[in-house]
């Protein structure tokens, strides 16, 4: 069946390394191929306060968590109004890697409130659709990024930390989140969408 789709805003999360950017790339090349009006969109975002979050996590400096928030925030605002909105008003279906649930689950696992930060996103961005959970095991996703593989402690620290992001996804409720075993190859993943998708 290739008629699209309920599924107008769909939303890939998990922890790093969990294949969620492959899969979602997959899944707009094969909508691309069947001539389905989509565009693919990722958070943080290319605004200048996306560049400056990469910045950060590559220094690996640690800011407060308040200004933070406020990045992840302020460059929410910035791609729902200059690149969400317009694609959606275009009539195409958008794919996003991460979006408000990232920052429910990330800045939540630093100590915040994990809906208080949805309730303040759902003020100005708008409610996915779908939104599939790549779930991996920690150790699998930490393998994947070796590039933060810095020292032991690092190392030790970042898996504490992504285990409690990852526990944070696993608690989501919402509109029509489903959560996909990430362990599988990539195909099975991507055909498990497909069929959840109707495509
Ligand atoms: P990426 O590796 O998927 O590009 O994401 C960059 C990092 O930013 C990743 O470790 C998750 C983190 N992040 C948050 O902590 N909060 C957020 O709201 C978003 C969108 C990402």
């Amino acid at each position: 069946m290739s008629e699209i789709i309920p599924h107008k805003l769909i939303v890939f999360e998990g922890i790093d390394g969990s294949g969620k950017t492959t899969v979602s790339k997959m899944l707009f090349n094969y909508m691309k191929e069947k001539n389905l009006p989509v565009a693919w969109l990722r958070e943080p975002s290319d605004s200048n306060w996306g560049k400056k979050i990469r910045e950060i996590s590559r220094f690996k400096t640690s800011i407060p968590l308040e200004e933070e928030l406020n990045y992840f925030i302020e460059d929410r605002k910035f791609n729902v109004s200059h690149n969400i909105k317009p694609a959606l008003s275009q009539n195409k279906t958008v794919i996003l890697d991460r979006y408000y649930y990232s920052t429910a689950c990330y800045q939540g696992a630093r100590g915040m409130n994990m809906d208080e930060i949805i309730q303040m996103n759902r003020e100005f961005a708008p409610e996915p659709d779908i939104t599939f959970i790549i779930d991996v095991d920690v150790n699998i996703g930490m393998n994947r990024i070796k590039e933060s593989r810095n020292s032991r402690v690092k190392l030790f620290e970042q898996k504490i930390f992504l285990e409690k992001v990852r526990k944070n996804y696993l608690t989501l409720t919402g509109k029509n989140i489903h959560i996909i075993d990430g362990n599988q190859d990539l195909k099975t993943i991507l055909k498990r969408i497909i069929e959840i998708l109707g495509l």
